[in-house]
C-alpha cells in the first residue's frame, strides 16, 4: 500500500470513528444535564472534550501531504527533532520518517556528557563520540542541520565527575570538555545548548541559580565562561541557554521567566556571546494553565534584547488525560495548535524542534508516565508512523505563521 493511501484510510477511519464518538459525547452532554454528582474523575474529564468536540476543529482536518520541514521553511522557519541514535540506527521506518519530516536533527543523548546508555565522557580524559557522529553523517546525507545539545547540564554528569572534579581543576575540565566537543563540529552545528536548566528558584540562590557543581566550584560566571569557550570554539554556531518550566501561568512558572530574564539582561550587559533563548515546552494537555497574553510579553521581552527564540523540546504529555485515544489526540493536538499560534506570531521564534517524533519513542512514557499503564501519545505520528491530529496541528501552524 503506498504511504499516501494508508494515511487516507487513516483519515477516513478517524472521521468515521469521530462520528459514532460524538454521538457519545452527546448523550454524555445529556446526562451532565442531570446533574455532575454522578460522574467521576473520568467522565468529568470527558466534558472537556464536549468543549473541543468541534467539527470545525482545524487539527482534525488533514492538511496534504507536504511535509513539516517544508512548510516551515515556506515561512523561513526550522522545524526538526530530537531523536536517540540507538531508535534511529535501528529502525529503517522511523529513520524514513525523521528524514522526510525534518530540518534539523538534534541528538537525544549523544552530546550530553552521560546519560544512560550512553557515555560521551567514559572517563575524565576521553571522549566516545560514536552517537553524535553517527546523528551528524544521518543528518548530512539528507540534508538537515544539526544542533548541540548540550555542553552544560547539571543531570548529565558522568560517576567519575563527583570524586575527581573540584574547585582547583573544575575551570580545566570545563574548559576541555567545551573546546573539545565544540571544536569537533566546528562549522557544522547550526546551535548549541551551551547551558541547559541553570535556574531553581527553589534552591534560594538570590540569582535563582540552581546549585550545581559547577555553580559551587566556579561561581554564578560558569555561565558566561560556558558562552565565551563555546564561541572561541565555533563563532560561527548560534549559542542558545536552554530551560524549562517557561510556559505557563503559574507563580512557579513566572518566578522562573523573571530569573531567565534577569539571567540573560545579565549575560547582554556582559557582552557574553549568547543568540538565543531555548524555551524547551515540554506541555502538559492536562493543564489549563497557558495564558496567551503571558507568553506573549515574555517571548517579546527576550526579543527586544536582540535574542532569537527556539523551541527546542517542544512535546504534549497526555498523562492525566482520559485514556480514550480519540480524546487524547484531540487534547494534545489542540494544545500544540493553542501553544505554536501564540510561539508563531513572535518573529524572534526561528526554530521549532520537538522531543522525539513518534509515539513508538519517548521520554515521557519513562519519565511520566499514566497511572493506568496505557502508552502515552505525546508526538506528532503514531506508533505505526501515520500522522495524527497533533501532525496536522503543527502543519497548520507552520501554514498560518506569518513569514520570517
Ligand atoms: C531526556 C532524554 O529524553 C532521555 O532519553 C534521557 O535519558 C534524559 O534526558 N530536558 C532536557 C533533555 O533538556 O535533555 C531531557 O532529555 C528532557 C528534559
Amino acid at each position: 500500500m503506498s504511504q499516501k493511501m494508508s494515511q487516507k484510510m487513516f483519515q477516513n477511519n478517524f472521521s468515521r470513528n469521530m462520528l459514532t464518538r460524538r454521538k457519545f459525547l452527546y448523550s454524555l452532554g445529556a446526562l451532565t444535564a442531570m446533574g455532575t454528582v454522578f460522574l467521576g474523575k473520568d467522565e468529568l474529564k470527558r466534558q472537556q472534550v464536549l468543549a473541543l468536540d468541534d467539527p470545525n476543529a482545524e487539527y482534525i482536518k488533514y492538511p496534504g501531504d507536504t511535509s513539516l520541514k517544508q512548510r516551515a521553511r515556506n515561512k523561513n522557519l526550522i522545524f526538526g527533532a530530537a531523536i536517540r541514535y540507538d531508535q534511529l540506527s535501528k529502525d529503517k521506518e522511523y529513520a524514513q520518517s525523521v528524514s522526510k519530516e525534518c530540518g534539523i536533527l538534534v541528538p537525544e543523548w549523544g552530546l550530553k556528557w552521560s546519560v544512560y546508555p550512553y557515555i560521551l565522557r567514559p572517563t575524565p580524559e576521553t571522549f566516545d563520540f560514536t552517537a553524535a557522529d553517527w546523528m551528524l553523517y544521518f543528518a548530512r546525507m539528507y540534508h538537515m542541520k544539526f544542533r548541540g545539545h548540550t555542553l552544560v547540564w547539571h543531570l548529565s554528569l558522568p560517576d567519575w565527575f563527583e570524586n575527581t572534579v573540584n574547585s582547583q581543576n573544575a575551570r580545566t575540565f570545563l574548559e576541555q570538555h567545551i573546546k573539545t566537543v565544540v571544536r569537533r563540529y566546528k562549522g557544522r552545528v547550526h546551535s548549541w545548548d551551551v547551558v541547559n536548566e541553570a535556574i531553581e528558584i527553589t534552591d534560594g540562590h538570590p540569582d535563582g541559580l540552581r546549585k550545581t557543581p559547577w555553580l559551587e566550584f566556579l561561581g554564578e560566571d560558569y555561565i558566561e565562561l560556558a558562552f565565551r569557550l563555546a564561541h572561541e570554539a565555533d563563532p560561527k554556531a548560534i549559542l542558545v541557554y536552554n530551560d524549562y518550566g517557561l510556559e505557563y501561568d503559574i507563580a512557579e512558572d513566572e518566578a522562573k521567566r523573571n530569573a531567565v530574564l534577569k539571567l540573560l539582561k545579565r549575560l547582554k550587559s556582559r557582552g557574553a556571546p549568547i543568540h538565543a533563548l531555548g524555551i524547551q515546552s515540554h506541555l502538559d494537555a492536562g493543564g489549563t494553565n497557558f495564558n496567551p497574553k503571558k507568553f506573549r510579553d515574555f517571548l517579546a521581552e527576550v526579543a527586544d534584547m536582540g535574542l532569537d527564540i527556539m523551541i527546542t523540546e517542544l512535546d504534549v504529555a497526555d498523562t492525566d488525560l482520559p485514556k480514550d485515544i480519540e480524546i487524547r489526540d484531540r487534547i494534545v493536538a489542540k494544545t500544540y495548535s493553542d501553544y505554536l499560534k501564540v510561539a508563531l506570531e513572535q518573529p524572534a521564534v526561528t526554530t521549532v524542534i520537538t522531543w522525539g517524533l513518534s509515539d513508538k519513542y519517548t521520554w515521557l512514557n519513562e519519565f511520566y508516565p499514566r497511572s493506568d499503564g496505557a502508552l502515552l501519545r505525546p508526538l506528532l505520528l503514531d506508533r505505526n508512523g501515520q500522522r495524527k491530529f497533533a501532525w496536522n496541528a503543527i502543519a497548520r501552524a507552520f501554514d498560518a505563521a506569518p513569514s520570517r
